[in-house]
């Protein structure tokens, strides 16, 4: 059931691709199965911005031009998927430790389209622990500081961001003010970003092939 919310969503964002646009992709299942939709418009786009190394390898083997974000500037669109949204299209993003790159192309476009399943939509942020990206000497400092916002970090132990640093992965959090939450992690020094997405929300969330009121 939702690797086929996964696959329709995937499909049903090529609607948001205009001919001749430079397309911000982001990471996941949910992703790939747009990035193999992509593949179908591939000689009508420019090429895309890419937010992994994952993607990248999926999207080069389709063909897909991968083009750096400084050299193309601001991007109509975006699309990526996410491990939390609530009814305000607030969401909760890195599962897969593509976090920071995924902000920066989502800060840098006019729209972001979130893709996803239906198990993702909550009421209220938290479920999912929150991955912190941490440069790694700050690690400890870093946890420290989060706990005593009341936060349970766990260091996700073996995995290097495509960055070189680490994550830090916040369980046991009912967020109730995310924009507040966002703003106070990003101010621990050490943080690279943290996955909420709240300050810059996704602008439009498919739900399969559904659009999300
Ligand atoms: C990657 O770091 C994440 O932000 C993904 O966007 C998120 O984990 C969604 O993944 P799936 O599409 O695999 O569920």
């Amino acid at each position: 059931m939702s690797q086929n919310e996964k696959r329709l969503a995937g499909e049903a964002a090529l609607r948001y691709v205009e001919k001749g646009a430079v397309i911000g992709v982001g990471t996941g299942s949910t992703v790939a199965f747009f990035i193999d939709a992509l593949a179908s418009m591939k000689n009508d786009i420019q090429g895309a911005v890419s937010s992994s190394e994952q993607s990248t390898r999926q999207l080069k083997s389709h063909g897909i031009d991968v083009l750096d974000l400084n050299a193309v500037g601001p991007l109509d669109i975006y699309i990526d998927g996410a491990d939390e949204c609530d009814p305000h299209k607030r969401l909760i993003k890195g599962g897969g430790a593509a976090l920071t790159r995924e902000k920066i192309i989502a800060s840098a476009s006019k729209t972001f389209v979130c893709i996803m399943d239906s198990s993702k939509q909550v009421d209220v942020l938290g479920t999912f622990p929150l991955p912190v990206e941490v440069i790694p000497m700050a690690r400890s400092h870093v946890a420290r500081e989060i706990s005593a916002m009341g936060g349970h970090p766990v260091w996700r132990d073996g995995v290097v961001t495509d960055n070189g640093n680490w994550i830090l992965d916040v369980h046991g959090w009912r967020i109730v003010d995310p924009v507040g939450t966002e703003n106070k992690l990003n101010q621990i020094v050490g943080v690279v970003t943290c996955g909420l997405f709240a300050a810059r929300p996704a602008d439009i969330v498919l739900v399969g092939d559904r659009v999300l009121g």
